[in-house]
């Protein structure tokens, strides 16, 4: 048995509440992501992307945040993946970011759609040359024979493509979440933790419609959860 039972660390985190919180929970996790990347953190932009498969399995695994705005959060990736096929038949999934110096995880569920091909041409074409071709030769979750596959693909093409532009691949782009829940985590004192949820209050999305510029902050109510 490995045994792991005696990690143990004291949260001392400062207060998180529904008063000191942002208005917009777009506000909010914009702070936090400003403030991790104060930190020394290697990649405070990595989230694990929790999808399901059409007969309910759910899978988990690390994607880049790449950017985001009241639309949505975009990250990238091969379409034809195993995030990609679950995708497809079930656009349900969820995020999580967590920094542990800071104390803090921010939860984020909706529902995903393909970003337009403008937004992944952009983004493809600002990534250097080597990740271009390694997504463009990648059958990225499929079985492949061994890692020489990969590195003869990335040659050829790289060889046959000599002074040229690497294309994006069709089947590689951006996907979009757009939230219907946030929940901010902030580890505390004695485990009392605070999380405070965003969430989209669905009832005021019609009269929201009315009043149109009110839209994106204000359908959105926040509560305070047990820890
Ligand atoms: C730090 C880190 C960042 C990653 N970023 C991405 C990413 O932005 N897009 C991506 O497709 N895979 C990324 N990966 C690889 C994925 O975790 C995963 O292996 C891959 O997307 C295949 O997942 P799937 O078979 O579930 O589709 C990253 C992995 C790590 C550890």
């Amino acid at each position: 048995m490995t045994d792991l039972s005696d990690l143990r660390h004291d949260n001392d985190g400062q207060p998180l509440t529904i008063e000191n919180t942002l208005e917009s929970p777009w506000d909010q996790l914009r702070l936090w992501v400003q403030e991790a990347k104060t930190k020394n953190y290697f990649q405070p932009n990595a989230m694990s992307l929790a999808t399901v498969s059409s007969d309910g399995k759910p899978s988990c695994r690390i994607v880049l945040l790449k950017s985001f705005s009241p639309d949505g959060i975009i990250f990238y990736t091969h379409y034809l993946s195993r995030k990609g096929q679950e995708i497809l038949n079930n656009p349900n999934a969820a995020l999580l970011l967590y920094w542990d110096t800071l104390e803090r995880q921010v939860r984020i569920e909706g529902k995903i759609t393909k970003t337009t091909a403008d937004i992944s041409d952009q983004y493809f074409q600002s990534r250097p040359r080597n990740s271009q071709i390694g997504a463009a030769i990648s059958p990225q979750s499929q079985v492949i024979s061994s890692r020489d596959y990969l590195e003869k693909s990335y040659l050829n093409l790289n060889t046959l493509a000599q002074n040229q532009a690497i294309p994006r691949p069709e089947d590689w782009g951006g996907y979009c979440l757009t939230p219907t829940y946030f929940e901010f985590w902030q580890g505390r004192a004695s485990r009392l933790h605070d999380r405070v949820v965003y969430q989209k209050d669905l009832s005021q999305v019609n009269s929201n419609k009315v009043n149109s510029n009110k839209v994106h902050l204000n359908n959105w109510e926040k509560l305070l959860l047990a820890p």
